[in-house]
């Protein structure tokens, strides 16, 4: 109930306040100030219960590094953000890569898979702050997570979980070439400082090895976005041939 009133409050008066929804109540993670909501620390256990130990430890990163990112930002571009449904969106984003065999399709990309268990959970447990847009936002971040170039272009909330999820990979240094300017703001400090509590452990091998993994368990849905490119170069008898769009439109669209 509070935080829905700081969120419609803010939002009706618009520029007359200078706030950030949540900013009532935070905590620190890993020295990065975010909200606390008991919705956030549900989505964190949930996260935590169906996902491996790096799996996690990256979607909490990518929080941690969004939110960092946020806070540097001029007060102007952080008003108005839903900085729960930010929260929910990186702490779920990967379900589809779950431990959870329950929350994986055999046909649908990962994106989408986690993007419907995270409306699943919101859902079931987010109750009546959670409307129909809001929940809309969550879906869409996740389902938009791997795909900047129309991310960039939605509401703030997707862009965002887009840009923690991006910066909490590759580095801030590298993000920023990635991001118009001055929207990577996170330090190296506390991209490091991140690492320490969440630590990536090899991460690169790790998502590797997931990449590859979806190309065995579920080829059909890694042709089409970049996974299917880890299973032409790392997975024996995988092939792209007759499976890209491309061969689709030059045999079958009407001419
Ligand atoms: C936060 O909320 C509490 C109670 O709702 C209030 O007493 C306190 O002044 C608020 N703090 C800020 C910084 O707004
Ligand atoms: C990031 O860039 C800065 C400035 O160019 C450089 O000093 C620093 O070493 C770089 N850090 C990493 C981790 O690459």
């Amino acid at each position: 109930m509070l935080l829905q009133y700081y969120l419609l409050f803010a939002a009706a008066l618009g520029s007359a306040i200078p706030t950030v929804s949540y900013r009532n109540k935070t905590r620190t993670v890993a020295g990065i100030e975010v909200p606390d909501t008991p919705l956030i620390s549900k989505a964190l256990d949930y996260a935590r219960k169906n996902m491996d130990d790096e799996g996690y430890n990256h979607v909490v990163r990518s929080w941690l590094t969004g939110q960092a990112s946020l806070s540097h930002m001029p007060e102007k571009d952080q008003r108005g953000i839903d900085l729960e449904a930010y929260a929910i969106s990186t702490i779920l984003h990967d379900l589809g890569w779950s431990i959870n065999p329950e929350l994986i399709s055999p046909d649908k990309r990962f994106e989408v898979d986690g993007a419907n268990a995270a409306r699943d959970f919101v859902i079931s447990e987010g109750g009546d702050e959670w409307d129909k847009h809001r929940i809309q936002l969550v879906w869409d971040s996740i389902a938009l997570h791997t795909t900047q170039d129309i991310a960039e272009y939605k509401e703030p909330e997707v862009a965002l979980t887009n840009l923690g999820i991006v910066t909490e990979m590759v580095g801030p240094n590298i993000s920023k070439g990635l991001f118009a300017p001055g929207q990577v703001a996170v330090t190296q400090e506390e991209f490091d400082a991140i690492a320490k509590v969440f630590p990536r452990a090899g991460f690169r091998t790790y998502f590797r090895g997931v990449m590859i993994g979806l190309c065995r368990t579920k080829p059909v849905t890694t042709y089409k976005n970049f996974v299917g490119e880890y299973g032409v170069r790392f997975v024996e008898g995988y092939s792209l041939q007759g499976k890209r769009e491309i061969d689709l439109l030059e045999s079958d669209v009407v001419d």
